[in-house]
């Protein structure tokens, strides 16, 4: 059921804990929907510069206006939640580099609201979770202080969906129009949570059955992501090899008008969730004694798509009969999706790891990220190198002329992210290899 959002004054104060590229957003929407907001933050740097009126997420314009629209006070005292009548986690859930899901960061920020508690308050976890998640690790955190579920704290978890860099505030989909589920332990808290986010978001907000369910929700959502990514991604190894192009294949698949959904290949999957979410579901799957086969197959074949493009470039090289040793290969882009300066699980990482192992003089650029560039322009990054390996697709990527390559004598291109105009690369001289096309 859609809901008109109501915007008058609420006398409810929220904190939200975590101000990264969930919290934020989700702060500026409470303020605008007439909430006093708080915002508390573990990271002082951060909480200075939003009280300095400087947005922490500068690169979305649409974020930026927001921010300066619907100022808050933030905090990294956390005596402040005192004041919260309700509570929003949205703190990191990463995964260690043995693929063991992280709870510390959910803990600590659970620990501190209960300490810290308001009697009656509805705390809310955003993280993205796994099933049992709340009931195993955030419930006895307020029970070990004696706080019990339903008589002096209400907990529900109702996952955030939002696609930061499509801007979170953006026409399409956004924060405050793209629908959720919520779930709690108790009838009191479902009713709580929802009566919240209905009264910020204008979309159907579904109560779920249990917390367990709308943790299961998210992580369905993207482990069905990760699945299909993997799945057309090993699509286009193979249609590499029968010389059939992927992305023309996929046109034709969509003009089928039902059962089909369009992925797209790619020289990997980055970003904090996509990567990482699968993995606390088979973890957990695991201790039930269940092996989600299938999941961490798509895991091992998306984690392989950096190393494949990196052989993209070995093929072209070889194509032009040049070693990988010693060629100046400008690795182009940094952030894991376009437009973005977010580096998290950015696959460029890995391409440039397995680019040095096979000794090659490797240059960064990103236009978005200048400070973790080895150089600061397109011009400047054009002229040092003599092949590219496009790892993301920056507009400002998709807007060079093909000719402004040929002007540098680029003689290799491979587009990670199939986004450039292979023909008319082609038509420059210039050697071209996509994921699935050439
Ligand atoms: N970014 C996305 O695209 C996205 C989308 C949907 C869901 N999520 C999920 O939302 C959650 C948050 O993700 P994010 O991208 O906003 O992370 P982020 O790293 O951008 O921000 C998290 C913030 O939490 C702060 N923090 C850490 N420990 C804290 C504590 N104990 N108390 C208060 N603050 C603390 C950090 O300093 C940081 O500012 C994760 O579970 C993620 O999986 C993210």
């Amino acid at each position: 059921m859609k809901n008109t959002k109501e915007s008058a004054p609420h006398k409810e104060t929220v904190a939200v804990m975590g101000l990264g590229y969930v919290g934020l957003p989700l702060a500026l929407l409470s303020r605008e929907s007439g909430f006093e907001v708080i915002g508390f933050d573990v990271n002082e740097n951060l909480v200075r510069k939003i009280n300095d009126g400087i947005c922490p997420i500068p690169d979305d314009e649409k974020v930026v206006s927001k921010f300066t629209e619907n100022r808050f006070p933030a905090t990294t005292d956390p005596k402040a939640l005192a004041k919260a009548d309700i509570i929003l986690i949205a703190v990191p859930t990463p995964v260690d580099e043995m693929q063991n899901p992280v709870y510390d960061y959910v803990v600590g920020a659970a620990t501190l609201s209960a300490d810290n508690l308001k009697k009656g308050a509805l705390v809310v976890l955003e993280s993205t979770v796994n099933p049992g998640a709340c009931e195993e690790i955030v419930r006895p955190i307020f029970e070990e202080r004696g706080l019990k579920v339903g008589r002096d704290v209400e907990i529900a978890h109702s996952p955030e969906r939002i696609d930061p860099g499509k801007s979170v505030f953006s026409k399409g989909w956004h924060i405050g129009n793209t629908p959720r589920v919520v779930g709690s332990f108790t009838k009191d808290g479902t009713k709580r949570a929802l009566g919240f986010y209905r009264s910020i978001i204008d979309a159907e907000v579904r109560p779920m059955k249990s917390i367990r369910e709308a943790e299961a929700v998210k992580i369905l959502e993207n482990t069905f992501r990760d699945i299909n990514i993997a799945f057309i991604n090993e699509i286009a190894q193979c249609f590499d090899l029968l010389d059939i192009d992927v992305l023309d294949v996929i046109e034709g698949a969509k003009t089928k008008p039902y059962s089909f959904m369009a992925h797209y290949p790619s020289c990997g999957v980055g970003g904090h969730c996509i990567p990482v979410d699968p993995y606390y579901l088979i973890e957990q799957a695991q201790k039930a004694g269940f092996d989600h086969k299938f999941m961490r197959r798509a895991r091992e074949v998306n984690n392989f798509m950096p190393e494949y493009a990196v052989e993209r470039m070995q093929d072209a090289l070889n194509s032009i009969k040049r070693p990988m040793k010693g060629e100046k290969i400008g690795v182009m882009g940094l952030a894991y999706k376009a437009n973005v300066d977010d580096l998290r699980e950015s696959p460029a990482f890995k391409i440039i790891k397995h680019l040095k192992h096979h000794e090659a003089d490797v240059i960064t650029f990103d236009p978005h990220i200048p400070g973790k560039s080895d150089v600061k322009t397109l011009e400047a990054f054009l002229k040092k190198v003599d092949h590219l390996l496009v790892t993301v697709d920056h507009d400002a990527f998709k807007e060079i002329d093909p000719a402004v390559f040929k002007k540098h004598g680029i003689k290799v291109i491979v587009d990670g992210k199939n986004c450039l105009d292979k023909e008319a690369i082609k038509k420059q001289g210039i050697t071209y290899r996509g994921i699935g096309r050439k």
